[in-house]
């Protein structure tokens, strides 16, 4: 293969070399493939720098004032989609600052003094980052929303409860709504707690070893909104814990919704049909005419594997970097983008379908007969007439097992063939042997009952809506 040397644009760090970048290399060395969307952060602390610089008079203001409105017009071409990006220049930092030299002269040059890319691009991932906590935390709160809106009207429908997938106690749908609430609220707080680390400024570590101007560290964080300039300068450029633990808080999101999605296709199966979704948000077959898939909740569910990939490819990334940047550094992007985008879209289109969910609920009352649900009612019955517990428990095993054979569920034993297990038992036993019963009877704190799912549905909605 011949060596291919790129003829093109002069590189802003040419000045040591005197052979040109081989073409492979500048294709393999780029970001502004996947960078220029940090275009925005990028502008802003840029603007921010030459402010302070003016500032410290480094630069005169004259001369910050012609790097702001030519970064501000820069900024106006992009997002007219007027913008050339130049693989030749790398990087978005880089092809802006080229722009604004080309566009402004003299002053344009002056903008890099006291800083480095590395501190640069460490800023803009922050300031990215922290918008995309945001924006996240508002995503998971529309869900809960509408999750919330759903649960209000399910607090008396009685389903079957799972445990290791096989019916268990009879439980509220409601109850089982605020479950996955109870979930979303956690993730609530991890990417808000996740965001205090995201908030720091690294503006001002300059390469790794800080700068020999007197910056003023506390303006630009000022100007930028973050909470505190970074405390060391060979941390700060090299730091990307904050990425990591975003991937991490936005993989537990997207386990939950996994889960959540896993729920919604077994529910929506010819199985249980506990569900219908609406058509808007299925999809069907080429073949089979008849069918109507949970594709959605079934994307979600698969998308899931990406984001958990994109933390361990950032973990992995990380380990073994010796201080302070590393190139290696470059390839945070793909991956911590990728989950920005994929969380997002999924958290949107998860949270449209939610409203479109009919329940069934004959269906789920009907399953929630089948399986002896209110086989532990019995036993907690027994309990209070003081049988011991291990003998309620043995005492009902026996009576399922007859159960079974007959074909008939607790309920429908007579007094006399229930008498025949525990003759204690008295014709009050089938005031808990029915659904409504059981759940009515898990009247604590924390439990199934009617009456507390309606209290902890209006305190779930009373802290979402303290959030907002
Ligand atoms: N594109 C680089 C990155 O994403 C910017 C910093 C490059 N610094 C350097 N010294 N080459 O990390």
């Amino acid at each position: 293969m011949t060596t291919q040397h790129s003829a093109g644009k002069k590189k802003p760090w040419g000045g040591r070399f005197t052979e040109p970048t081989n073409t492979l290399v500048e294709a393999f060395t780029e970001s502004i493939s996947f960078d220029a969307r940090l275009y925005r952060q990028d502008i802003e602390g840029s603007i921010a720098h030459s402010k302070m610089l003016a500032k410290i008079g480094v630069i005169s203001s004259d001369e910050a004032k012609l790097i702001e409105d030519g970064l501000l017009n820069i900024r106006d071409q992009i997002e007219a989609g007027n913008f050339e990006w130049s693989t030749e220049l790398e990087d978005v930092h880089m092809n802006i600052e080229a722009r604004l030299t080309d566009a402004i002269g003299e002053a344009g040059k002056k903008l890099h003094t006291g800083r480095s890319r590395n501190d640069q691009v460490a800023t803009d991932i922050r300031l990215y980052m922290r918008q995309a906590a945001d924006d996240v935390v508002t995503l998971i709160q529309t869900l809960q929303k509408n999750l919330l809106d759903l649960a209000s009207n399910e607090v008396e429908t009685i389903l079957p409860g799972f445990t290791h997938l096989q019916v268990a106690q009879p439980i509220s749908l409601a109850h089982h709504l605020l479950a996955w609430n109870e979930m979303l609220e956690r993730d609530v707080e991890r990417m808000q707690d996740c965001r205090k680390r995201i908030n720091v400024m690294p503006l001002g570590s300059a390469a790794l070893a800080g700068t020999s101007f007197p910056l003023d560290r506390n303006m630009t964080c000022e100007l930028l909104g973050f909470e505190r300039p970074t405390r060391n300068s060979l941390d700060a450029v090299s730091d990307r814990d904050f990425l990591i633990e975003f991937a991490s808080a936005a993989s537990v999101v997207m386990m939950h919704l996994s889960r959540m999605c896993e729920e919604i296709i077994l529910w929506a199966s010819e199985s249980y049909k506990f569900i219908d979704i609406g058509d808007a948000f299925c999809t069907g077959s080429s073949i089979m005419p008849q069918k109507k898939n949970p594709d959605i909740a079934e994307i979600v569910r698969g998308k899931s594997g990406r984001v958990i990939g994109n933390l361990q490819a950032l973990l992995v990334l990380m380990k073994s970097q010796p201080l302070a940047y590393n190139r290696d550094n470059q390839e945070d992007k793909e991956p911590i983008f990728d989950t920005v985008d994929t969380l997002t879209a999924s958290l949107q289109v998860f949270a449209a379908m939610i409203p479109s969910i009919a329940f069934n609920r004959e269906t789920m009352h009907n399953a929630a007969l089948k399986g002896y649900a209110t086989a532990t009612d019995l036993a907690e019955y027994l309990v209070r007439l003081n049988v011991p517990f291990r003998d309620a428990h043995e005492i009902v095993g026996s009576t399922v097992h007859y159960a079974i054979k007959q074909g008939k569920p607790l309920s429908e034993l007579s007094l006399k063939e229930l008498q025949s297990f525990g003759s204690m038992i008295q014709n009050d036993v089938y005031d808990v042997l029915t659904l409504e019963g059981s759940v009515n009877a898990r009247d604590h704190f924390g439990g199934t009952a009617p009456s507390r799912v309606k209290e902890a549905l209006t305190a779930a909605t009373q802290r979402l809506n303290t959030e907002n």
